[in-house]
Parts: structure tokens; C-alpha cells; sequence
């Protein structure tokens, strides 16, 4: 991919990033005092706000990255197919934004016919999706080797595919016009809960490591080196893969089903560990940013653990405690990682103003996360729900200021890098 090309698709899904993490703010502001007349569809918002985040922002962001480190290690150049590929899937992910705004799944009246515009959106996101991963495969199969990083892309887009498996599983109950609310429930949670923790975590693991193995200026010797080598990729893919049955409600889920699912969960926290124990070696060398998301999968891999204990996984389905557990995984580890390696990747490190967004997101993030993970524990927190709903809600301006500052850097750097080869 061009370097031109590859800012484009970055700034594109740093522009998801704003528009998705301000509608965000809007709903936590409006959990706190009310959503406001022109916004009052707040589960359609919610699907608006969920959508854009992973199909504009964590998926683009992840397939450029991909798509750039992959070319690094083919050696070749990419073909013009990618770059169509791209330009669809982003302008795909952000018609995902107005599409589920208005209604979210239910049908708007577009003159004479009501259409599902936030399926039929989604629906077109999924095909984008199969036609990364055919080209993917095109592409990699030129590797004489496979290193770590590749292998991981590879399991994470076998999972990513998986996870679309559940979207049709769900057509398909529609077709046949089954009203099993247990296969409803694995299909959707097949579908949402494999995404973010399959697709996301394992290809940004791969992205983690790609980065971490790229030569350091000057000494041409890479990071990551051999003691990447030995990590975890195949069981960690098999463990994520029955996790998702621990989205679904307790009371349709089996007992044998739980715990085949909770320690699969249990084993992947471990394997995760793993990754992360491996990753103290290049310590000194990651960004206080990317540190701070490496540290929020340790908390992700810690609750995988904490499931196990009996009778935790019924009592936290009855709290808040899922949107901490949601957040803490896509904000604070999947967010915290794609902007290091974004504001990394652009150049954007040595500007000035780009520390202190880094430490004010950290600070952000921290803040929200802990007010979320207050309102999920309640019970056992003196402090009452609308001063956490109302401490969450502040919080969540810092993100929103830190996603159009690096927006706003990585535009200046675009314009710069332009008039430099008009020049
Ligand atoms: C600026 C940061 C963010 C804020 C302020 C924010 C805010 C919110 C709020 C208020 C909700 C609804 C919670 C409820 O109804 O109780 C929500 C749900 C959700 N958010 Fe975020 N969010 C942020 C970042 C993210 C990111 C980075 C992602 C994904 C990459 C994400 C994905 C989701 C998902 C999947 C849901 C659940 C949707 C559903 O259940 O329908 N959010 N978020």
C-alpha cells in the first residue's frame, strides 16, 4: 500500500474514532441527566456508537495496519485490489453510523418501503470482510515462512470469519422462523463477543509483535527477535474460540456448557498472560501508552480467572459489571495499543502536544474505567449511582478531546507529507 494511501485509511479510522467516542460521551451524558429531544432513540444510538467503533474504527484501523506490516514482510509491493478493498470497507463502516442512528435494527420508512438500514449495513460491512480475507490470503501465501505476527493474523481472521458465521446463523433463524431464544442467543453472542475478543485481541497481538520485530533504526536488529517465536497461537485461538457462551444469560446456558466455557476463558486468560509476560522483555522500548494497554489486557486476562470462581459468572450477569468488562477490553486495551501504533506508525511521536495527549488519555480512560467499574460493583461502593453515572460521564470528554487532537495531528502531518512531495 502506498504510504499516502495508508495515512488516508488511518485518518479515515481516527475520524470514526471522534464521531464514535462523542456519540459515547452523548450516552453517558444522557445516563446521567437525560437524553436530550434530538437524540432520544438511545438504543439505536447505543447500536450507532457500538458500530461505527469496531467497523470504522478497530476493524479499518487493524486492516491497515495489517495490510502495511504484511507488505513489509512479502517484500511486495500491494495490488490495487487492496486499495479497493479499503476505500469499500471504509466508506461501508462509516454509512454504519447514520444507517443505526435513526433506528438501529428496527425499519425506517424510506418513502414507500421500511427497510432494516442498520442490517442491511451490517450485512454489506460482513462481505467486506470476506473479501480482506481472501485478498489476505492471496498475499500471504507468497511467505516462504510464516513469522509469529502472520500466524497471528491468521487465526485472528479465521475467528473473525467464524464470528460472521453467527450473523448468518441469525438470517437464517429469521428464514426458517425458529423461535429458539437459546440459538438466538449463541448466534448474536457468536457474533458480537468472538469479534471483539477473537478478531481484535489476537490481530492486535499480531500487530503488538509485528511492531515490536520491526528493525531498530540503525542497528537493522529487530525487537521481537527469537523469544517471540515460542508464543502461544494455536491454543489461544482454540481457547477464545467457546468463549462466547459466557455472554449469553445464565439461565439459558447449562452447567456442563458454563464450565467447558469458563475454562476454555480461564485457559486463554492464561495464554494471554503469556503474550504479556513476554512483552516485559521490550518494556523499556513501549510507549507509556502502549504500556497502559498492555496493562488492561493483564486486568482482561485477570477477570478470564476470576470466572472461575463459583458462582461469579451468575452474580456479575445481574450488575453493570458488562459494560466495565466491554469497555475495559475495547477502550482500554484494543483503543489504548491501535493509538500508540497509529501516532507511531504516522510519526506523529516527535510532534509536540502528542505526550501529553498519550498522558491524558491514560489519565481519561483510567478515570472512566474506574467509574464504570464502581457502577458495576454498586453494591459494595459507598457512593451513590448518579454520582458515578455523572463522574463517568465528565470523564468521558478526555478520550473524546484526545481522538480529535491526534485527528487533528495526524491531518497536519497528511498536508505536510503532501506540499513535502509537491515540492
Ligand atoms: C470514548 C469512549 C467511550 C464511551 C464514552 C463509550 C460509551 C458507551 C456507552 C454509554 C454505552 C452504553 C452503556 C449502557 O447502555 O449501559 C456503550 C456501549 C458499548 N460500547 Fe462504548 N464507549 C466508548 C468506547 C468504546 C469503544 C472504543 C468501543 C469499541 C471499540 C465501544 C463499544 C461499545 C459496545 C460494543 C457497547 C455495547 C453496545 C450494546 O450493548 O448494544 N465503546 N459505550
Amino acid at each position: 500500500m502506498q504510504p499516502r494511501q495508508f495515512r488516508r485509511y488511518l485518518l479515515t479510522a481516527l475520524f470514526a474514532l471522534v464521531i464514535a467516542a462523542a456519540t459515547g460521551s452523548l450516552l453517558r451524558f444522557g445516563l446521567g441527566w437525560g437524553m436530550p429531544a434530538w437524540a432520544a432513540n438511545y438504543t439505536a444510538i447505543r447500536h450507532a456508537h457500538s458500530h461505527l467503533m469496531y467497523f470504522g474504527w478497530a476493524t479499518l484501523a487493524l486492516m491497515a495496519l495489517i495490510w502495511h506490516f504484511l507488505s513489509g514482510y512479502t517484500g511486495r509491493a500491494l495490488p490495487p485490489s487492496v486499495h479497493w478493498q479499503m476505500g469499500i470497507t471504509s466508506v461501508l463502516a462509516l454509512l454504519s453510523f447514520p444507517a443505526f442512528w435513526v433506528n438501529g435494527y428496527g425499519l425506517t420508512q424510506i418513502g414507500s418501503a421500511s427497510l432494516p438500514l442498520g442490517a442491511m449495513i451490517a450485512s454489506l460491512n460482513g462481505l467486506t470482510w470476506f473479501h480482506f480475507a481472501w485478498l489476505y490470503w492471496q498475499e500471504s501465501r507468497h511467505l516462504a515462512r510464516r513469522p509469529l505476527p502472520v500466524q497471528l493474523w491468521d487465526w485472528a481472521i479465521l475467528l473473525l470469519l467464524l464470528s460472521s458465521g453467527g450473523a448468518l446463523g441469525l438470517v437464517g433463524l429469521v428464514v426458517t422462523g425458529s423461535q429458539s431464544l437459546f440459538l438466538q442467543q449463541t448466534f448474536l453472542h457468536l457474533f458480537l463477543d468472538l469479534f471483539a475478543v477473537g478478531w481484535f485481541t489476537m490481530a492486535l497481538l499480531g500487530l503488538l509483535w509485528a511492531w515490536m520485530s520491526t528493525p531498530t533504526p540503525g542497528t537493522g536488529e529487530g525487537w521481537g527477535g527469537g523469544s517471540a517465536a515460542r508464543l502461544p497461537i494455536l491454543p489461544l485461538a482454540l481457547a477464545i474460540a467457546p468463549t462466547f457462551f459466557l455472554g449469553i444469560s445464565p439461565a439459558l446456558v447449562a452447567p456442563p456448557l458454563f464450565w467447558v466455557a469458563a475454562l476454555a476463558n480461564g485457559l486463554a486468560g492464561l495464554l494471554l498472560f503469556w503474550h504479556a509476560g513476554a512483552l516485559l522483555r521490550y518494556w523499556t522500548i513501549l510507549p507509556w501508552l502502549a504500556r497502559f494497554g498492555v496493562g488492561m489486557l493483564t486486568v482482561h486476562a485477570l477477570m478470564a480467572l476470576v470466572v472461575l470462581w463459583p458462582g461469579v459468572w451468575k452474580w456479575g450477569a445481574g450488575t453493570q459489571l458488562r459494560v466495565y468488562f466491554l469497555h475495559n477490553l475495547l477502550l482500554g486495551w484494543l483503543s489504548s495499543l491501535l493509538l500508540a501504533l497509529i501516532v507511531d506508525q504516522l510519526g506523529l511521536g516527535k510532534t509536540r502536544g502528542s505526550g501529553w495527549l498519550g498522558w491524558a488519555w491514560i489519565g481519561g480512560v483510567g478515570l472512566l474505567l474506574l467509574t464504570l467499574l464502581g457502577l458495576g460493583l454498586l453494591q459494595f461502593v459507598p457512593i451513590s449511582a448518579l454520582v458515578l453515572l455523572r463522574a463517568a460521564a465528565w470523564s468521558s470528554l478526555v478520550p473524546v478531546a484526545v481522538a480529535i487532537g491526534v485527528w487533528l495531528l495526524s491531518l497536519r502531518s497528511d498536508q505536510a507529507a503532501s506540499s513535502t512531495r509537491l515540492d
